[in-house]
């Protein structure tokens, strides 16, 4: 079964609740909520004030992508905002171990992100405590990028570290995926793609969220 994070940040930011009950009825398996404070990357969105009242209108599981410098700074406040996965950075944080201890000390899950130029040879220490591997497919800061066909090798080589070793992670698949790309992308090893602009920008957003969902069942 194909799982679908739509990121609400191709969404219609003045309509939050009609998009998210869009997504719902389409059968979205969470809400990916990106994070960007124009710093780490070129752009700024929201915070955990805008998470927290979200979470008053929706039960959709939150997958959190922070975006953000030195995210351990902020991990309480989105831990309290509602957050159900905590995505940070590998480049935007000194003490990676620390900051996945402390996501998971919430009984939060953590989640690590590699932007397209990391190695995952970076996880190799932390792999064991790990919830979820999101691999950026484009350089982090926008929606509507196209995605990188270099990142195809890294996918499947998590998938096969992940599944010699046993290990209960989550892999993730964010930038560039559309309903065209989205089998195929799912067939390198994904367990969960995230979109954006092809979710979001779709004439239908309910529609388009189930044609995702249908794609393999
Ligand atoms: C990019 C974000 C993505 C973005 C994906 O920095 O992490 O989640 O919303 O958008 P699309 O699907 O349009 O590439
Ligand atoms: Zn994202």
């Amino acid at each position: 079964m194909i799982k679908i994070a739509p990121s609400l940040l191709s969404a219609d930011f003045a309509n939050l609740k009609e998009e998210i009950r869009s997504i719902e009825k389409g059968g979205a398996d969470y809400l990916h909520l990106d994070v960007m404070d124009g710093m780490y990357v070129p752009n700024i969105t929201f915070g955990a004030p805008v998470i927290k009242k979200l979470r008053k209108i929706t039960k959709l599981p939150f997958d959190v992508h922070l975006m953000i410098e030195k995210p351990e700074r902020f991990i309480e406040d989105f831990v309290l905002a509602g957050s159900d996965i905590i995505t940070v950075h590998q480049e935007a944080t000194t003490h990676l171990h620390r900051t996945i201890q402390e996501i998971k000390s919430f009984g939060v899950k953590a989640g690590v992100s590699l932007n397209p130029a990391t190695s995952l040879s970076t996880l190799e220490y932390v792999l064991d405590d790990l919830d979820l591997v999101l691999i950026m497919t484009v350089n982090p800061g926008f929606g509507g990028q196209s995605f990188i066909p270099a990142m195809i090798d890294k996918i499947k080589a998590l998938r096969k570290i992940i599944d010699e070793r046993g290990l209960d992670i989550i892999l993730e698949v964010d930038g560039g995926i559309k309903l065209s790309n989205a089998v195929e992308i799912y067939n390198y090893g994904a367990d969960l793609l995230v979109s954006g602009s092809d979710i979001f920008g779709a004439e239908n957003v309910e529609e388009r969220t189930r044609e995702f969902k249908d794609l393999i069942v």
